[in-house]
This record gives structure tokens, C-alpha cells and sequence, in this order.
């Protein structure tokens, strides 16, 4: 059984914990990354952790020549594939390069795999696929909503082309993970979450406002139809959510997916609202953090988080680590970050 994994995007804040995990479960991971939004010292970090060098390749996943040479090189039966660009509000401005990188990345990775024979692809999708869902918690089968942002419309994209790609070729098997929120970091604190500038994730804002290197946290919106009326999100470990893409790899190497194209919603199944996460964040790691409640951020839904019992049956894997655990393990991690400043 060929268990070397290509992690695109493996120098990256969900993609650095998967290829611990994968390493951790015995498969070999080949990261290849452009460092558009990481750092070379990421593969030190995993390379601590696991105990032994990774292999990492500086490449882009839209450049066909470059990418040629990682498949004729390189012997891998699976690949995960996280490099894309993430930042919401950004994809409203430059549209254009959100659509030629996230789906120009994914169309030359399925070309690929088909002349070179590999036939196993994981992909990152999002909770945002489902914008604000009638019903809560969401399930795989709750419809999809009309994107509101370039960058949703990316995650919806790829999905399709994924989707019709497998119809067309019975030997590809393909799996869309749609990630919650991921939050923490390695309970080792040698990897975590790397965001540049200022954050617009709220858990990165929270450490960096604890570290004193943001002033105040705004909290966006009370006024929500929720029971403290912020916002709700299912906020799940990145080490649980890295274990999802090993059992991924595992059931499609085990010749054990149900059909070429799955989907899979990867959350924990409990809804947390931002001030709860203000609040336990303050209680565990024991200390205060400077707050104020400010106006909504447009384009926020209100509520969201996933019904994983699919995700539970069908692929073996459970969120398991307690919120309190993370929201100490991201803090630890950004105190980390500040020693070696
Ligand atoms: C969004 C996307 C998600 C994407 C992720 C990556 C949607 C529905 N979700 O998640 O698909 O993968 O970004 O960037 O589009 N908050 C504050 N103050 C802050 C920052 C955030 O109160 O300074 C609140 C937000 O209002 C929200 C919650 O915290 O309710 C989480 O926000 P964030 O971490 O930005 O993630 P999402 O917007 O849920």
C-alpha cells in the first residue's frame, strides 16, 4: 500500500497538523507550498513533532511545469489538497485571483492525477458552502445557499468540479471536508496558526489581544437572535480536525468510499457564541481580556454548526478534544510565538 500523501498547502495552519497526524498514523506526507501565506520554519516545527525530516517542495499548485515535475518525482497515491487563499473579505476585492488560484490550483492537481495514475484527492471545503442554513444544525444534505463572497463561491466551485470530475472517471476518488471553525493549536505548541497583519479570524485576535499586541477585541454584534445575541459558530479543534483527513485518506485507500465524490461535515456538534468563547478563553487560561461589544460585520450569518453524525458512522472520527483544552493550547502557542520574537 503506497502511504506517501501529497499535503498541498502543508506549510499552513490546518495542513501542518495533518501532516502530523498523518505522520503520527504512519503515512509519509510530501508538503508542497508556495509561501504565499506560511513560513519555511513550519516544516522545522513538524519535523520536532514527529521525530524525523518531512519532505517539502517550494511550489505553486497552479504552475502546471512545476507541479509535472512533484508528480513525476514523487511516488504518493493520495493527495490533500489545503493551498487555496482563505480570507473572505479579501476575495470580495480581488475576485479574479481567488478564482484563478483556488480553482486554477484544483484543476491542474485533477489533470494531473490522471496522467500520472494517482487517484485519491481530499479537499478542503467550508461550513460557508451552507451560508445561513433555515435549519440548524446543518447536515451534508441541508442545501446548499447562493455564495455571498467570491471566496464561498471558490468552496462551492471546487465541490462541482470535484463532483463531475468523479462521474466522469470511476477510478478517482474524491472527499470534500467541510471544516467548521478551526481554532488552537499542536499541544506541543511547535506549530499553531500563523496570520499575517492584523487577524480577522476571532481566535487569533483573542491571543494577540491577550498578548497585548492588539489594544481590544471588538465583538461583532449582540444583537443577534441568539441567547447572549453574538454570533454562534462551531469552533473545533485543528488537531481533531487534521485527524479527519487521515481517516479520509484511510477510507479511500481502503477502497471504502460509497461513491467517487463525498462529502463529509467536520465540526463537533456544539454551537458556541462568541462571547462563551471570550469568557472560557478568560476563565481557563486565567486572565482578562480587554473587550467591547461593537456594531455587526457584514456578511456574518448568525448561527451555524454541524450535525457530524455522518462524519461520526461513516468515517470513524469524532472531535474529542474539550473546547477548554484548545483555548489553552492557542494561548500557549501564541506565547510561544512572542518568545521567539
Ligand atoms: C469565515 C468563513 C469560513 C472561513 C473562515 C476563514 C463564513 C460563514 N465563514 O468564518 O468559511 O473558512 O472565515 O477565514 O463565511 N468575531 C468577532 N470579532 C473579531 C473576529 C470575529 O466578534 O475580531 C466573530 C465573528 O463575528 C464570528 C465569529 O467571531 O461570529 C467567528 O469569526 P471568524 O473567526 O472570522 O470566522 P467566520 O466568519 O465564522
Amino acid at each position: 500500500m503506497n502511504k506517501r500523501v501529497l499535503v498541498t498547502g502543508g506549510c499552513g495552519f490546518i495542513g501542518s497538523h495533518t501532516c502530523v497526524e498523518l505522520a503520527e498514523a504512519g503515512y509519509e506526507p510530501i508538503i508542497v507550498d508556495n509561501l504565499n501565506n506560511s513560513e519555511r520554519s513550519v516544516v522545522d516545527g513538524i519535523s520536532a513533532i514527529i521525530g524525523r525530516p518531512v519532505k517539502f517542495i517550494e511550489a505553486d499548485c497552479c504552475d502546471p511545469v512545476a507541479m509535472e515535475k512533484v508528480f513525476s518525482e514523487n511516488d504518493f497515491s493520495s493527495i490533500i489538497h489545503f493551498a487555496a487563499y482563505k480570507s473572505v473579505n479579501e476575495s470580495s476585492v480581488k475576485p479574479l485571483e481567488y478564482f484563478k488560484n483556488n480553482l486554477g490550483s484544483l484543476l491542474n492537481l485533477l489533470t494531473l492525477m490522471r496522467e500520472h495514475n494517482v487517484p485519491n484527492i481530499v479537499f478542503s471545503s467550508s461550513c460557508t458552502v451552507y451560508g445561513q442554513a433555515d435549519k440548524l444544525p446543518v447536515t451534508e444534505k441541508t442545501p446548499r445557499k447562493e455564495a455571498t463572497t467570491p471566496y464561498g463561491l471558490t468552496k462551492q466551485m471546487c465541490e462541482d468540479i470535484l463532483k463531475n470530475t468523479a462521474a466522469a472517471y470511476p477510478q478517482l476518488k474524491t472527499i470534500a471536508l467541510r471544516y467548521f471553525n478551526p481554532i488552537g493549536a499542536h499541544p506541543s505548541a511547535l506549530i499553531g496558526e500563523l496570520p499575517r497583519g492584523i487577524p480577522n479570524n476571532l481566535l487569533p485576535y483573542v491571543t494577540q489581544t491577550a498578548a497585548g499586541i492588539r489594544e481590544c477585541l471588538s465583538v461583532f454584534g449582540d444583537d443577534y437572535n441568539t441567547p447572549d445575541g453574538s454570533c454562534i459558530r462551531d469552533y473545533i479543534d485543528v488537531t481533531d480536525l487534521a485527524k479527519a483527513h487521515v481517516c479520509a485518506v484511510n477510507r479511500m485507500i481502503e477502497g471504502k468510499s460509497k461513491s467517487g465524490y463525498e462529502v463529509f461535515n467536520v465540526g463537533t456538534g456544539n454551537g458556541v457564541s462568541t462571547l462563551e468563547i471570550v469568557k472560557t478563553f478568560e476563565k481557563v487560561n486565567n486572565l482578562k481580556l480587554n473587550y467591547k461589544i461593537a456594531g455587526r460585520r457584514e456578511g456574518d450569518i448568525e448561527a451555524i454548526w454541524a450535525d457530524p453524525t455522518y462524519a461520526n458512522e461513516e468515517l470513524g472520527w469524532k472531535a474529542v478534544r474539550p473546547l477548554e483544552d484548545t483555548l489553552k493550547s492557542a494561548w500557549q502557542w501564541q506565547q510561544n510565538l512572542a518568545r521567539k520574537k
